[in-house]
């Protein structure tokens, strides 16, 4: 069997920076047309000046005769001012404002501690129609981790919607539930993105046969009718649903450790792994809207004009792959992946 996709495009990815970043960057682009970049690199990238050094090392460290384009964003502190988001927006190529809770997650201590220090931002963002990317969980530690979502959606997003009712909002890597019902409830400005790892694990996988730290990432994976509701959503054809692998590479030592970090490496079978997830629900006449029009569409930017061609072939995935001077353990490592992606 074989599919033909517009050139799909990944709305979530952490490039990571330098030598981590010249590992896997061919990964992405070899599959999709952009990537929305997250900024959550150790100096966060909080300005628009930040931001384009960022993306020239980016298109510096692409292949040769390469496609891909970075689309940017800012990292959202206390102190993001309207003025830096206005700056942005006339940049043309930063697309997006990442909200990390302070301590929700990797590179996020210089996130934002309490929303009203955002109220100026969050207003030139509604103006402008500059897109809200929210890490959507609590981070108080009385707060069970696998509820962090769902409170995070009553105390935080409900109030924070009342408050600016036409800014665009991403709720991303939804991963219960609640964080769907939370979408389908918004209007058209708010969208959510689903992870492949979402929507192919529950939460067992952290724990099968032992502790698997490869398993573990933020927001935590639930537990299997969570990832029904999330793949019901992801193949229903809702348009305010679309792709973002959340890919977050992190060298095998610093996973496989006493505290290990969080992030799965999904980049080298993205779309791959997601037409397996379509394919449990027989829909992958559905994929082509999921990856590579919805997000587009909400973004405001055209369709890309290449395809991608996917075949219905197992392959094995590597142990690892290089990460700079280290290595990653990606997804379904030293196991079988069931679509492969056939040359351009
Ligand atoms: C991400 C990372 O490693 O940067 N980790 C993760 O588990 N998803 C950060 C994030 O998106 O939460
Ligand atoms: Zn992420």
């Amino acid at each position: 069997m074989k599919l033909v996709l517009k050139q799909p495009d990944d709305w979530h990815l952490h490039l990571r920076d330098r030598e981590a970043m010249h590992s896997v960057l061919a990964h992405t682009a070899a599959r999709f047309g952009r990537a929305i970049i997250m900024p959550n690199l150790r100096t966060p990238v909080t300005d628009t000046g930040a931001a384009r050094d960022y993306r020239q090392r980016i298109l510096d460290a692409l292949p040769a005769n390469a496609g891909f384009r970075p689309l940017m964003t800012l990292y959202l502190t206390d102190n993001t001012d309207a003025a830096e988001i206005i700056r942005a927006h006339e940049s043309g190529y930063i697309h997006a404002v990442k909200l990390y809770p302070a301590g929700a997650t990797t590179n996020s201590a210089a996130g934002v501690t309490r929303m009203e220090n955002t109220w100026s931002a969050l207003e030139a963002m509604q103006d402008c129609g500059m897109p809200l990317l929210v890490h959507g969980e609590v981070t108080a530690p009385e707060v069970d981790v696998f509820d962090r979502e769902m409170v995070f959606i009553d105390k935080i997003l409900e109030p924070l919607l009342r408050r600016f009712p036409t800014l665009k909002l991403v709720l991303e890597h939804i991963t219960t539930r609640q964080g769907i019902e939370f979408v389908l409830r918004g209007g058209d400005q708010v969208a959510g993105t689903l992870t492949a790892h979402h929507l192919l694990l529950n939460r067992n996988a952290i724990f099968a046969g032992g502790i698997r730290p490869h398993h573990y990432c933020l927001p935590i994976l639930k537990r299997e009718a969570h990832r029904e509701a999330l793949l019901e959503a992801a193949t229903g054809g809702n348009p305010k649903f679309f792709l973002g692998t959340d890919s977050a590479p992190h060298a095998r030592h610093a996973k496989e450790s006493a505290c290990g970090c969080a992030g799965l490496y999904t980049s080298h079978a993205a779309i791959e792994l997601y037409a397996e997830a379509f394919e449990q629900l027989d829909r992958l006449d559905r994929l082509e809207g999921f990856a590579s029009v919805f997000g587009a569409d909400f973004y405001g930017l055209p369709h890309n004009e290449t395809q991608i061609t996917l075949l219905k072939e197992d392959w094995q995935v590597p142990e690892s792959y290089p990460l700079g001077s280290a290595e990653l353990v990606p997804m379904r490592a030293g196991e079988v992946v069931h679509w492969r992606l056939g040359a351009q």
